[in-house]
């Protein structure tokens, strides 16, 4: 299985997806500043990979800090630095939270290294073990044969350190009773062509892709038996944070009665939001959306609303697949 991070020596080496499929590059990243930039230029990426980038971060800017006196302050203007990053998955600003309140009472930044390492290293396992869970909780859900599944962006090991999360529900289906995986070709950065298509082929798990506006056209034309998306965020309430495309799936499916599912580790939770118009929404750049592989497809000085993210509502979701049980709704976290 592809590994999207792991700790080398006093490092971490990370596989830059934006390279992806042509090239399988891996990078070392030294510093809580590279790693800051790997995140916003989405070399790595995928909410559970995201929560362990900034515990990597953190633990790298510990071992920066070369100053004799106020540990805290500096560590501090790092922790914001990376909570800066990216804003809508949850699992980065838990982590930092938790490292917060991890390092609290310590001055030693050496102290504070060895606890942030620790702490590195239970999430590693803490995501990989949640990826196994998840994966036999949402595969009972599906005991027929002939299985047509539809998916969204990249849920697997890419975006997480285990076999995924909606794409580990799906390999963790006995592969006899998939017939093909839809997997969208998530506009604008395309993680379903480049990313989902590559696991899915490396896996040997039948998949055709289609584009975006191609979901009506399927589910009217072939018998699926489920969407499975990934998360980025659920609130208290069960509505849903996932990749911009997510929300438009989801009307779909409800028309054409098909299951919708999310799968996510518990760490993609905020309970601290009633309801989903509290999460914040990535909005980038606007050349993702007025190019195509490095050419400009659009007219030059065309305006762009480019929201990375939707927010499913609660009441369009089937069931949330967790690695602790599967919910059903009304939710209630
Ligand atoms: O912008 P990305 O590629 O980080 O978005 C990723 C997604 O939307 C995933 O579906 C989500 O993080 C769940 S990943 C297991």
């Amino acid at each position: 299985m592809v590994k999207s991070l792991e700790i080398t020596g006093n490092y971490v080496t990370i596989l830059d997806q934006t390279l992806l499929p042509h090239e399988e590059r891996y990078i070392e990243i030294h510093t809580c500043r590279e790693m800051i930039d790997a995140i916003r230029r989405m070399s790595i990426r995928g909410a559970p990979a995201l929560g362990i980038a900034a515990t990597a971060a953190a633990w790298l800017a510990v071992q920066e800090f070369t100053g004799s006196s106020n540990f805290q302050g500096y560590f501090e203007q790092q922790l914001q630095a990376i909570e800066d990053s990216r804003p809508t998955a949850v699992n980065l600003f838990t982590a930092i939270a938790h490292i917060r309140k991890t390092i609290a009472d310590i001055d030693s930044p050496a102290e504070a290294e060895s606890r942030i390492l620790d702490c590195l290293r239970a999430l590693i396992r803490y995501e990989i073990n949640a990826c196994v869970t998840m994966g036999e909780n949402g595969a009972k859900l599906f005991q027929h044969n002939k299985l047509n599944i539809l998916t969204i962006c990249n849920t697997g090991s890419l975006a997480t350190v285990g076999i995924g999360t909606a794409l580990g529900v799906i390999r963790s289906i006995p592969r006899h009773l998939i017939d093909t995986v839809f997997a969208l070709e998530t506009r604008p950065k395309l993680q379903g062509a480049r990313l989902t298509m590559w696991e899915l082929e490396k896996s040997g798990i039948p998949a055709k892709l289609i584009t975006d506006g191609m979901v009506a056209d399927v589910m009217s034309r072939f018998r699926i038996a489920a969407c499975i998306v990934g998360a980025d965020r659920i609130a208290a309430n069960g509505d849903t944070a996932n990749k911009i495309g997510t929300f438009s799936l989801a009307v779909q499916a409800q028309h054409f009665k098909i299951p919708f599912y999310v799968a996510a580790p518990e760490t993609t939770f905020d309970r601290s939001l009633t309801d989903g118009s509290g999460i914040n929404i990535e909005q980038r750049n606007s050349s993702e959306v007025t190019s195509f592989a490095g050419t400009t497809s659009a007219t030059e000085n065309c305006r762009v609303y480019n929201p990375a993210f939707d927010v499913t509502p609660a009441g369009l979701i089937t069931a949330i697949i967790t690695d602790k049980e599967v919910y059903r709704a009304p939710y209630s976290f």
